[in-house]
């Protein structure tokens, strides 16, 4: 019988002592031989096949490394897709959640609880907003967004027989995988399978403020959804203008501003909030990702103009707002709010990008770096994966974003410089990786390179 059929396997028990002995250096701890290949052999049996994982079983971590049970060591540029803003094992964020723990983990929205309130308070205290809806994800933060915006019509013209319905999202959009969500998700291949989705959302060019402005004053749209700063779509940014004329057709027409800065906000770019970038404020603000640093939660951030047309029975979840994840949340968010903290993430990815372009620029690949602060992408002429594959067995871990052809470099906030530099260093010895890729002919082959965008999506130098 395979070990791993029995109830008390060897190799699994390896794995949860690395865990629960704390951080050690690789070469310290037991050597688990063959305890990935039999763990992702089990995925592969056991596991409903949604995800094509790369070759890596993680098993332990500390601030920005991660170990695998074998030991190996890779520095983190993937931060479990934009959320592990403190690292690993953040001290705070650690305290706070044992003591979190050992006193309240779970009581549902019946009751009231201490933490929820606390975050709720926190949240709008630092941002536009003057309520708060917890979730549990992205894509119900998103999905709570989409009724609150349909509710907000339907009470506001009372009179109206068909109030706006209709959604606006864009290209390179993501907003999650539930079926409101997965609609104004424009990759066609997550919505395809599953159709019909949530009917009623136009998808228009990313930037393209002409047809936003035209669809929008036509009146029986609910909602626009934009992200400031698109991240699976390929790290592309709004530019003010953008966002400041869906502004103002969103005030004129009486539809509602979405900004999800699921993946962008909270303090990814420097600043707290994406949009403080743009000095553009919505009407309706998601998050999630990287909120309780690491557990899931997701939240809804509203005007009192939006909130007051939700009522008791509206929405509601089971989980959301647990005393668990918002303690948590107020240790990362007490963290990232601070001044200095965010003026970090700024320099810090100021230096990165500058020597990203240093570094990767010349190569005939390379087409742009672009993003703010640590959202940082790298747009090639091919294929990303060979590099991503070739940066893996050097020890770096980094994401794709766009049609597999972005690099997407979203670390830990509280990388180092002397840990970009290291990265940075893989990258460059990785590159020849790229000579090896068939080129994509979906992509453009234009060999010039374009240097870099700022926050606003303006092309130019740093
Ligand atoms: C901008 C954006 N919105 C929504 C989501 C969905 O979040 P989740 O995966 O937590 O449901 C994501 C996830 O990548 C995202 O990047």
């Amino acid at each position: 019988m395979n070990s791993l059929n029995s109830p008390i396997n060897p190799a699994w028990c390896r794995v949860n002592a690395c865990a629960n002995v704390g951080v050690q250096k690789p070469g310290s701890l037991k050597v688990g031989v063959n305890v990935s290949k039999e763990v992702m052999e089990a995925e592969g049996r056991f596991l409903v096949g949604t995800y094509a994982r790369a070759p890596v079983v993680l098993s332990n971590g500390k601030a920005c490394k991660l170990y695998d049970p074998e030991g190996r060591e890779y520095l983190d540029l993937s931060s479990g897709i934009a959320v592990n803003a403190l690292g690993h094992g953040d001290p705070d964020w650690l305290r706070a959640l044992t003591l979190q723990a050992t006193t309240l983990t779970h009581v549902s929205n019946v009751y009231y609880s201490i933490p929820q309130v606390e975050l709720a308070k926190r949240l709008v205290a630092c941002s536009f907003a003057d309520r708060v809806f917890f979730s549990n994800s992205g894509t119900e933060a998103n999905e709570a967004a989409i009724k609150f915006a349909r509710k907000f019509q339907r009470f506001s013209h009372p009179d109206e027989k068909q109030p706006a319905t209709q959604f606006i999202s864009f290209t390179n959009s993501f907003h999650g995988r539930t079926m409101g969500a997965v609609a104004l998700t424009s990759k066609e291949h997550y919505r395809s399978p599953f159709e019909p989705v949530m009917p009623g959302v136009t998808f228009l060019e990313y930037g393209n403020i002409q047809a936003a402005t035209e669809l929008i004053q036509r009146g029986n749209t609910a909602a626009v959804f934009v992200e400031p700063i698109q991240g699976e779509g390929g790290i592309y940014s709004a530019t003010k203008e953008f966002l400041y004329s869906l502004r103002r057709a969103c005030d004129d027409s009486g539809c509602l501003l979405v900004f999800d800065e699921v993946q962008c906000g909270l303090g990814r770019t420097g600043y707290l909030w994406a949009h403080e970038a743009y000095g553009v404020v919505p009407d309706i603000m998601t998050l999630a990702k990287p909120l309780a640093g690491g557990l899931p939660i997701g939240a809804v951030l509203v005007t009192e103009r939006v909130a007051t047309a939700i009522s008791y029975g509206d929405h509601g979840s089971t989980f959301a707002g647990g005393p668990l994840v918002c303690n948590a949340a107020l240790a990362v968010l007490d963290k990232i709010s601070r001044p200095g903290f965010l003026a970090s993430v700024s320099k810090k990815g100021l230096y990165f990008k500058e020597l990203l372009i240093k570094k990767l620029g010349g190569n005939s690949h390379v087409k742009e770096v672009r993003g703010l602060g640590l959202i940082i992408g790298v747009e090639l002429d091919v294929s990303a994966s060979p590099l991503v594959n070739a940066c893996l067995s050097s020890g770096l871990l980094i994401l794709t974003a766009g049609k597999g052809n972005v690099l997407r470099l979203v670390p830990p906030l509280i990388i180092t410089e002397q840990e970009l530099e290291h990265a940075a260093k893989v990258l460059l010895e990785c590159l020849p990786a790229l000579d090896k890729a068939p080129s994509q002919p979906s992509l453009k082959l234009n060999h010039e390179f374009n240097h870099i965008r700022d926050s606003a999506g303006n092309s130019g130098s740093v």
